[in-house]
């Protein structure tokens, strides 16, 4: 099992779908499983400030992820949220849903689950190689500078750099403070800087450092 953790825009969805890929393994996007459970507290309309509201709609949410890399699909109460998980609201109040410790508690559970099925399997967050995978056979800190992570959010979402630049330190400050399972670098995680570095280049780097370092 790979955990691949790291700030957004670092590379880490593209890279960690693509290594799965190359290993013939399943993925999971545990990003995708935080903004599903998010859309389902807006839909509620719960305010986002009471965490024990927000994590009793969360707690009677039915959450479906799948783990095939060229296939990949989220649905909440039998609702297909591919789409609307990537939009503005959701990716404005995860942050805040994320940060309550019951709601994680839930998702880590259900991520367990997943990964104990699944065999071999890349899967990529914040808290993987820390929290829920901490025996991970590989565990990688994607980064990036703050410019280049901003330049390729804003061209998936063509967006403004600088509004797109102050969102993700806006989100990077909350996911890396929270009191419950911040982001964070695991101890034995080797780092990788994509700065200047191709998405070809990093999943060969990886697909390296699996066959030299893992022999499990
Ligand atoms: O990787 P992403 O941008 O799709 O993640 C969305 C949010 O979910 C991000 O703000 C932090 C949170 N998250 C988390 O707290 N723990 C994870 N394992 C994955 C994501």
């Amino acid at each position: 099992m790979v955990a691949v953790d790291g700030p957004s825009g670092s590379g880490k969805s593209t890279v960690s779908r693509r290594l799965a890929t190359a290993l013939d393994a399943r993925y999971l996007d545990t990003g995708a499983m935080y903004r599903a459970v998010t859309w389902g507290v807006i839909r509620a309309g719960v305010p986002l400030s009471d965490p024990a509201a927000v994590a009793a709609v969360v707690a009677g949410l039915s959450l479906e992820i799948g783990t095939d890399p060229s296939a990949p699909f989220v649905r909440v109460d039998g609702v297909s949220v591919d789409g609307p998980i990537r939009g503005a609201e959701v990716t404005a109040h995860v942050s805040a849903v994320a940060s309550v410790a019951a709601v994680r508690q839930q998702l880590v559970a259900q991520q367990r689950a997943i990964i104990a099925d699944a065999g071999r399997i890349v899967v990529e967050g914040r808290d993987i190689g820390t929290v829920v995978a901490p025996d991970a056979s590989l565990k990688v800190y994607l980064t990036a500078s703050a410019e280049a992570r901003a330049q390729r959010r804003s061209l998936e979402n063509a967006a403004d750099v600088a509004a797109t630049q102050a969102d993700l330190a806006r989100r990077d400050k909350i996911d890396s403070s929270r009191a419950v399972d911040p982001l964070t670098q695991a101890e034995d995680a080797v780092v990788l800087d994509t700065t200047a570095m191709g998405i070809d280049e990093a999943v060969a780097r990886l697909r390296e450092l699996l066959d030299t370092r893992v022999t499990a």
